[in-house]
């Protein structure tokens, strides 16, 4: 549920991101893992954030970057897992409980809940941000409208500056 807290916490995310974003200096990649710690630091049930990015030729997912513990899980195909099952759905995927989910790939045996939320860049889904919580049920629909709009500030960022992610 959405309360006073979260939305005062939510417009100050959203502040210090276009803070990330418009720093000429930095490149794209590096503008990720910024928003990926800004995001782990600022939500407290945020344990794990990251981004991956898609390989078409291989369908695969790439992680290109992240904040908390690092994962083996750095590729992933298309179908396997939460991540693999919204690079075909391009549909937002809140899971309250991870351990209820057959086509999970556990990354920490911590981890209790998840939600990814599909990057677009000109109505094509090229990636994702993949949220892990330690905390079960930690995702609302709050945490899916911030979602969005990080995603699409991105996008357009990448789009007016003409970038796009390398995947070696
Ligand atoms: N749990 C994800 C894998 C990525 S890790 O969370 C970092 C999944 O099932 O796709």
């Amino acid at each position: 549920m959405e309360n006073t807290f979260q939305v005062e916490q939510h417009q100050k995310i959203l502040s210090s991101l276009a803070t990330i974003i418009s720093v000429d200096s930095n490149c794209l990649e590096t503008k990720l893992t910024q928003i990926c710690a800004l995001l782990k630091q600022e939500i407290k049930t945020y344990d794990w954030v990251g981004f991956y990015f898609v390989k078409q030729n291989s369908k695969t997912l790439h992680l290109k970057a992240f904040a908390g513990i690092p994962t083996d899980h750095t590729v992933i195909p298309f179908g396997k897992g939460i991540c693999g099952q919204v690079a075909i759905s391009n549909k937002n995927f809140v899971v309250d409980d991870v351990h209820a989910q057959d086509n999970y790939i556990s990354c920490n045996i911590d981890v209790k809940s998840e939600i990814v939320i599909p990057l677009f860049l000109n109505n094509e889904n090229i990636g994702q941000i993949d949220i892990d919580s330690n905390t079960i049920n930690a995702f609302n629909k709050s945490d899916v409208v911030l979602l969005e709009k990080i995603n699409e500030k991105i996008s357009n960022y990448m789009l007016s500056n003409k970038l796009s992610i390398n995947i070696s």
